[in-house]
């Protein structure tokens, strides 16, 4: 049964979507609701686990019992989840993380000119999901047993899904099927879990709590 199933356990997971400043007031970010993450940090909080949710640029209530770590940008998600994860069971990285921040933060406000403006320059931001896994395989430093990560992908599902999570080392790719009025900021979801380590699970339509609990099942089953 799922009852305090996770008691004893600590697990991470980030939420939201980030924020990369372009100036003082204005950023580049995304659509994500963080709807999501809070139902895992409030499902594995239900399941008896110590939870610390990263969450990013959310306006959601805190859910009772759950650590959060509020943060803005990439670069300080990286930071809490690495702190946090170092000393974790489990992390579910389910936040909308930007690929690209601008290269440089305007000290003042863009001003409006009469020309065109200039372009804005992106760098990569760090890829977290992929890091962790990569500190797990290199070993050393203690690491999550479980990782998991989220995908929204449109096509080729389960190829995609399968290359990124091999790309990404991680245990768990939950893949989202977006469109349709599913995932980004309602409160239904529908997803496939591709496994590492054995065949992909099904998670037809509905609440973001019930496909939380299947991932907490799948997690817990593989928790050592
Ligand atoms: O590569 P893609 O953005 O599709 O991967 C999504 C997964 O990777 C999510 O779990 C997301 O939280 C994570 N991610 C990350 N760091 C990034 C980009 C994505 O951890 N810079």
């Amino acid at each position: 049964g799922r009852a305090l199933d996770l008691s004893g356990r600590h697990v991470v997971v980030s939420a939201g979507g980030t924020r990369e400043a372009i100036d003082p007031v204005r950023f580049i970010g995304n659509r994500s609701s963080g709807l999501q993450g809070y139902a895992l940090a409030r499902t594995a909080a239900a399941r008896g686990a110590r939870v610390t949710l990263v969450a990013a640029n959310v306006a959601l209530p805190d859910p009772a019992g759950v650590t959060v770590v509020g943060v803005e940008s990439a670069l300080q998600l990286r930071e809490a989840v690495l702190e946090a994860a170092a000393g974790a069971d489990a992390v579910v990285m389910a936040a909308a993380v930007a690929d690209f921040r601008p290269a440089a933060r305007s000290e003042s406000k863009i001003k409006k000119t009469a020309a065109e403006p200039e372009a804005i320059h992106l760098v990569k931001n760090p890829d977290i999901l992929a890091e962790l896994g990569e500190r797990r395989r290199e070993g050393g430093k203690p690491c999550p047993a479980v990782i998991v990560g989220f995908a929204a992908e449109t096509d080729d599902v389960l190829a995609n899904g399968r290359a990124k999570l091999a790309r990404k080392g991680c245990d768990l790719l939950v893949v989202n099927q977006v469109g349709e009025n599913l995932a980004f900021g309602t409160p239904d979801n529908a997803a496939v879990v591709l496994a590492a380590d054995g065949e992909p699970v099904e998670i037809p339509r509905g609440p973001k709590e019930e496909l939380a609990d299947v991932v907490w099942d799948l997690v817990a089953a593989r928790l050592p």
